[in-house]
């Protein structure tokens, strides 16, 4: 078995599904606490896999986890679950403290705790594998170079502050108790299954239903885009290859401005499902405040994990988005179960 945490999420529950397509892949428990990111319906084609074991519960549960290790045995664990959203990490800090610092703690407590019991050859296998953001090494300029595994960390938001908390507690029982970890530092994802209230699910859905397309400030912070897909292949290599103690940065070399992104999408609608009046989705384009702290640019150099892992990823920006947007219209039942009363309260709180 392995351990899954947050695999009822977006990139968790990606990697579960991902995973589980194998026929002969080792059985997944999966622990999820359900917050308002945690989707059952996501899993939805493997309610009857019995290689899968879904509990809900919180990472930070002591006896839950240390309970699930004993029962369960697993050769590693894949932490994905954590408090995601930047905008939310502005309104309300609290919970990333929460999950992402003290609950990454109690896992590796936990981890540690079975790791030393284990016989020697189970000892030399295990891994602990931390999903990490490039948000942990904070903003660069137009010129900057991309992230390299050695740029300083500088996080600017109450998210990306916890993250890379966690990192650094990551690193430390490597080098304290020798715990075998991994970590991946991963640029933005999209694709099935993300929570709309990210930007690309936003924009699609939003402009489907005859919206305002936000977008922050001027619209030119560049972000680097990876197809979710090509995530998990790269954490399923880490998990395989990665060599103990390292970092891996993991991006789509797909540098992208916000407004040409939704300005890309627009242009996918116009083509897949035109609007009645025949004007562009373009035209629902509106720019709102920014946000508080804004990092301006993100830009991953992922050469490490090409060099040493042998992986680059498989979606160009047009072949993943052109799915990503296709996969929003083929799935209607979907994303109805997610725009929720909740999800609801949550785009008032935010867009006013
Ligand atoms: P998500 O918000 O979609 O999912 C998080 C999942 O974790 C949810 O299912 C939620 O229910 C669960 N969860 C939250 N708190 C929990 C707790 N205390 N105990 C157990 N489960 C809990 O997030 P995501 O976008 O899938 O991101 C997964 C991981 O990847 C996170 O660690 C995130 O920091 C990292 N990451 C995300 C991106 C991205 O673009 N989305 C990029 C780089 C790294
Ligand atoms: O870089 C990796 C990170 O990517 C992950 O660690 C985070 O978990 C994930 O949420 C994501 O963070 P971002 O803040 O970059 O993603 P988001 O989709 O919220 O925003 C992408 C960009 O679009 C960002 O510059 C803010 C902007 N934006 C976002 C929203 C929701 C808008 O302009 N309008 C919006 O309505």
């Amino acid at each position: 078995m392995i351990l899954v945490t947050g695999g009822a999420g977006f990139i968790g529950g990606n990697f579960v599904l991902d995973w589980l397509k194998e026929p002969k892949a080792e059985g997944i428990v999966n622990l999820d606490k359900l917050t308002y990111a945690g989707n059952l319906a996501t899993l939805d084609s493997v309610r009857n896999d019995p290689r899968h074991v879904f509990v809900q519960g919180d990472i930070g549960d002591h006896a839950l986890v240390s309970r699930l290790l004993k029962e369960h045995q697993p050769r590693a664990i894949i932490n994905f679950a954590a408090e995601s959203h930047v905008d939310r990490s502005i309104h309300g800090p609290a919970e990333f403290v929460q999950t992402n610092i003290d609950g990454t703690f109690n896992l590796l407590e936990c981890g540690r705790a079975y790791w030393n019991d284990l016989d020697e050859v189970k000892k030399a296998a295990f891994r602990f594998h931390h999903v990490s953001t490039d948000e942990v090494y904070g903003s660069l300029s137009a010129s900057d170079p991309a992230f390299t595994e050695t740029n300083p960390y500088e996080p600017n938001s109450p998210y990306s502050a916890s993250k890379a908390a966690s990192d650094h507690l990551v690193r430390a029982w490597f080098h304290t108790y020798g715990f075998p970890v991994l970590t991946s530092n991963c640029s933005n994802n999209y694709g099935p299954y993300h929570f709309p209230e990210k930007l690309i699910p936003l924009v699609i859905l939003n402009a489907l239903n005859g919206k305002p397309l936000p977008i922050y400030g001027d619209g030119q912070q560049v972000r680097d885009w990876l197809f979710v897909s090509d995530h998990c292949s790269a954490i399923r290599e880490v998990l395989a290859k990665g060599k103990l103690g390292e970092t891996y940065n993991i991006g789509g070399w797909n540098e992208k401005a916000n407004i040409d992104v939704v300005k890309t999408i627009c242009q996918i609608l116009d083509g897949l499902r035109p609007r009645a009046d025949g004007k562009s989705y373009a035209e629902q384009i509106t720019f709102v405040k920014d946000r508080l702290g804004h990092d301006r640019r993100y830009a991953i150099d992922a050469s490490k994990i090409a060099r040493e892992l042998d992986w680059k990823p498989k979606e160009t920006f047009d072949s993943g988005i052109q799915k990503t947007v296709q996969w929003y219209l083929d799935n209607p039942v979907w994303v109805e179960g997610v725009v929720s009363g909740s999800y609801r309260d949550w785009l008032q709180k935010q867009y006013n």
